[in-house]
């Protein structure tokens, strides 16, 4: 396994957020490095955790959407499990403890056995419920859109899941709230996620509000909406061909297009931030190279406008045809990530200045090259141990130590035992400072045994945190 190495372009150190870590999956492989969930430390950009894709494709062989969320107080790492992004099916929005345990996999409830949880969305609510997004086919009459009489549709819905007692709280299908003729994709019958037919409106971001009305993107729409908790009736639509707005902006403001990761950014529910492809294909507002954008807009409900507050553009300009993310870091400053340009990009939040873009992979071949792409990218803090002991090898006189997934381990402590000595009587050889994922420390000669042993920044022992004795 080798981490992907990134290509800094920009890093004022003095102004990024000061956050710990960055989370970010991958979704193939990126040259020696097999896609992976990944934990990288930002002050550095050293690994701290990969969990390598399965080889043989199974489920977990793709990971989306890593983050940590708080549910009932406790901080777990969440994210997406699935065999592939276009794949048959998908093993649920894992749940998992500081040991890396999976507490809890959050799946669709009370439908059919085929129908899965998708990529897209898994997001704890203020109720401390998961909302998670749903593909499920059904028959329609795409008449209207150009198709056959007996057409074929995949729905996009969503469900709110005590992920704890695995209880239904809500449905909602977009079939129920939209027409066919809202969508910008023209009738084609494609399997994604285990189901099969025309997925028309590819609903890729849900939240819930304070209030407890829910916020949902659509691609296919180009649409982004607020619903009611209740009825799940449509209260008003923001872009696309079901847009209410007027837009304050000469058209900036409404024509974002195949836009993902729709959140509130205000508790009066005035500021939205998304993430706007754009994009080459069906083409609805820019055109050019540097029409993706990380947009915040600020809506008014009683003139019933939108107008632009913000728009973050790549340095040098991208389109990114499909994922990517809109966070709001702890200090005020905006992370966007590219989706399949494989680009992380944090902006000042008073200049909007470029203050840190790093690459970790090649530039994608073209629109359609999903292989470097990262669904999401997050930044945040995290503390974990292990339920595995750290690795360590000796190899030509040099102990090579790590422990993935450990975030505390500030020194290694090492412990030896001479030629003619027994593997019980190990005394403390020194403590040297975790450099990196892998901390490297030459052995003295005539050692027999060794043994490292993680402390903390206090310089106590983590527990679990022994290697095995090496015997040299
Ligand atoms: C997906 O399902 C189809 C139909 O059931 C099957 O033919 C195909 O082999 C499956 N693909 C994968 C990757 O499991
Ligand atoms: C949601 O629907 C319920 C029931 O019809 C209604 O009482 C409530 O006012 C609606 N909320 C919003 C925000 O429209
Ligand atoms: C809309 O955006 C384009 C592209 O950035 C820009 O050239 C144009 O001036 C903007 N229009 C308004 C009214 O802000």
């Amino acid at each position: 396994m080798v981490a992907p190495l990134f290509q800094v372009t920009t890093w004022d150190k003095t102004a990024v957020d000061r956050a710990p870590y960055i989370f970010m999956s991958t979704l193939a492989a990126i040259g020696d490095s097999p896609p992976a969930t990944y934990i990288f430390q930002s002050s550095d950009l050293s690994l701290v955790y990969a969990e390598p894709a399965a080889a043989d494709g199974s489920v977990g062989s793709t990971t989306a959407n890593v983050r940590t969320q708080k549910l009932n107080d406790e901080t777990y790492l969440t994210y997406w499990r699935g065999p592939n992004v276009g794949g048959n099916s998908s093993r649920g929005c894992g749940f998992y403890n500081q040991q890396y345990e999976l507490v809890y996999d959050v799946n669709p409830v009370g439908l059919a056995p085929e129908v899965v949880l998708d990529i897209h969305e898994c997001q704890v609510t203020q109720d401390n419920t998961v909302l998670i997004s749903i593909y499920a086919a059904r028959p329609i009459d795409a008449r209207p859109v150009g198709g056959p009489a007996d057409g074929l549709l995949i729905d996009s819905l969503f469900q709110e899941i005590d992920p704890v007692t695995n209880e239904l709280l809500f449905t909602w299908a977009a079939i129920d709230h939209f027409v066919i003729t809202d969508s910008h994709v023209p009738y084609e019958v494609i399997t994604t996620s285990g189901a099969t037919g025309w997925d028309w409106s590819h609903l890729n971001s849900v939240e819930k509000t304070a209030d407890g009305n829910y916020l949902v993107s659509f691609r296919h729409l180009s649409t982004v909406s607020l619903h009611n908790g209740t009825t799940g009736a449509t209260i008003w639509a923001l872009g696309g061909k079901a847009n209410q707005f007027a837009d304050l902006s000469g058209g900036n403001a409404t024509n974002f297009a195949w836009q993902h990761d729709a959140r509130f950014r205000s508790a009066d529910l005035r500021l939205l931030s998304l993430f706007d492809n754009q994009g080459d294909n069906n083409q609805i507002g820019c055109t050019g190279v540097s029409c993706s954008r990380g947009l915040l807009l600020d809506l008014d409900f009683e003139a019933v406008t939108a107008r632009v507050e913000r728009e973050y553009r790549y340095p040098i300009g991208l389109v990114s045809d499909a994922m990517g993310s809109y966070g709001v870091l702890d200090n005020g400053n905006v992370l966007v990530g590219w989706g399949l340009n494989p680009a992380i990009t944090e902006y000042h939040s008073d200049t909007g200045e470029c203050v840190f873009d790093v690459q970790f992979a090649p530039w994608p071949a073209n629109e359609n090259d999903f292989t470097n792409a990262n669904y999401r990218v997050f930044k945040g803090d995290w503390m974990a141990y292990p339920a595995w002991p750290p690795a360590a090898v000796v190899e030509d006189g040099v102990l090579y130590v790590s422990w993935n997934g450990a975030t505390e381990v500030s020194h290694w402590a090492i412990y030896t035992a001479a030629d003619g000595e027994l593997s019980d009587s190990l005394q403390l050889d020194l403590v040297a400072p975790k450099d990196g994922f892998e901390t490297s420390i030459a052995v003295k000669k005539k050692t027999r045994y060794v043994q490292a042993k993680a402390l903390n920044r206090d310089r106590q022992a983590i527990p679990g945190g022994s290697s095995a004795v090496i015997e040299l």
